[in-house]
């Protein structure tokens, strides 16, 4: 062994000790960490998770996706394993425009970009439409936290859109705004359902202002109740013949119909769109793992998620009944909230404005219990009256008893402060 001091050379990447490192980004200081909050109460078997918007595993169709992976695998090497085009499989981009296609809405390869599932498409509008610190968004209010996420680093500016107001107004909300972001189908976090007549209004301001209109549909195919409504995309499809080119950008995932591990999702867009997310994609993955690609091509072909989802429907429709109950039991003096006719959520807001549901998150989780409060689906973080109620990921027992639980927080808030 030498007995010389070991010392930093020229090129050592450690600095010496004591001299400051660049510091992080301004927006990671702005950042919230309910979303890691969640994720870790998944691991701690003793939590009743309420608070993520997590499907549950027992659906998945485990046996058959094993096959489609050793089959991909074996047989088509190339498509699974190499680098792929940047815009995702052809073959995939071919069968999604070929399922969303109706006999007005014209859709084509040139209309469909296959992306590392929603967050990434979210990302990717972020990429290629805000400046930073300079633009507007118009957004259904309250809005996905992960869509807040996705945005936070170009520092946008919101305009809230809250459609229930009867005051509202799509063209003055949508004007001057770079895009309008909306989950019509079940909305995370509210659950609400938009409502035809305001679809059709949304999507006619927007071919007035000339506004983008994100269309973020994670939850089209959660229907407990009542006929699926026409998409943003079908009713700006239906205005103009031809190849689609409209305002609406469509964003779709395997997420919540098969599997969020697969990570696989698609835009469906303008072909001028397209082009500038390909671009925009190329420099974060460069391209979606086509291992993930394969497999959902071969599910849709043979029709997995259309298999499943009257299981998954059945399944978390009584879920959504025994949160709902078990609600009206132990929480009807508390909360208010409306019964959902889909998706995966109930969002209910105090009756009492004292009850801060940011402390309540912190009750909650010393009860065993994990809740999202509504302070960050709100973009300036203000709005600490509500809660998202998470119903898909446990059985009715469970939710009964994390309704119970949280019964005792909401009890330990309110004391706190009286
Ligand atoms: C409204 C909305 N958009 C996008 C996503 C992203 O989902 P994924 O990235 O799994 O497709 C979610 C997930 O819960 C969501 O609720």
């Amino acid at each position: 062994m030498s007995s010389q001091p070991q010392r930093a050379s020229r090129t050592d990447p450690m600095p010496a000790p004591g001299v400051p490192r660049p510091g992080f980004a301004r927006w990671l200081s702005q950042s919230n960490d309910v979303t890691s909050v969640f994720l870790a109460a998944g691991q701690n078997p003793d939590l009743i998770n309420l608070a993520g918007g997590l499907p549950e595993p027992a659906l998945w169709p485990v046996d058959e996706l094993a096959e489609l992976a050793a089959e991909a695998v074996r047989n088509h090497p190339v498509e699974a394993l190499a680098y792929g085009p940047i815009p995702g499989l052809p073959a995939l981009r071919d069968l999604i425009a070929a399922r969303f296609s109706t006999p007005t809405l014209r859709l084509g390869r040139e209309n469909v970009l296959i992306t590392t599932s929603g967050m990434q498409a979210l990302e990717l509008v972020g990429k290629v439409l805000l400046e930073p610190g300079a633009t507007m968004i118009a957004a259904q209010s309250p809005a996905y936290l992960g869509a807040l996420d996705a945005w936070r680093p170009r520092d946008p500016e919101y305009r809230p859109m809250r459609l229930e107001d009867a005051g509202f107004d799509p063209v003055t909300a949508l004007a001057g705004a770079q895009f309008a972001y909306t989950v019509p189908n079940f909305s995370n976090p509210s659950g609400r359902l938009v409502p035809l007549a305001q679809r059709q209004a949304l999507v006619d301001a927007a071919h007035q202002t000339g506004t983008w209109l994100i269309e973020d549909d994670p939850y089209g195919v959660l229907y407990y109740e009542g006929t699926p409504l026409p998409r943003l995309l079908d009713l700006s499809g239906a205005r103009k013949p031809g190849t689609y080119d409209g305002p609406v950008v469509y964003m779709g995932t395997l997420s919540k119909e098969l599997t969020p591990g697969l990570r696989i999702g698609w835009i469906i867009a303008a072909p001028e769109m397209i082009g500038a997310l390909a671009a925009a994609k190329q420099g974060s993955d460069m391209c979606s793992s086509g291992l993930g690609q394969m497999i959902a091509l071969r599910a849709f072909e043979r029709d997995i998620p259309g298999r499943i989802l009257p299981d998954i429907l059945a399944t978390y429709r009584s879920r959504r009944d025994a949160l709902c109950a078990a609600m009206h039991e132990h929480l009807g003096a508390h909360l208010e909230w409306q019964h959902p006719s889909g998706g995966m959520f109930v969002w209910a807001r105090a009756r009492d404005p004292r009850l801060d549901t940011d402390r309540l998150l912190a009750h909650a989780l010393a009860h065993g219990v994990c809740i999202s409060p509504s302070s960050v689906f709100d973009p300036e973080g203000l709005d600490r009256g509500a809660m998202r109620i998470n119903f898909t990921l446990n059985a009715p027992e469970r939710l009964a008893e994390g309704v119970r639980r949280l019964a005792s927080a909401i009890q330990a808030t309110l004391a706190e402060r009286s």
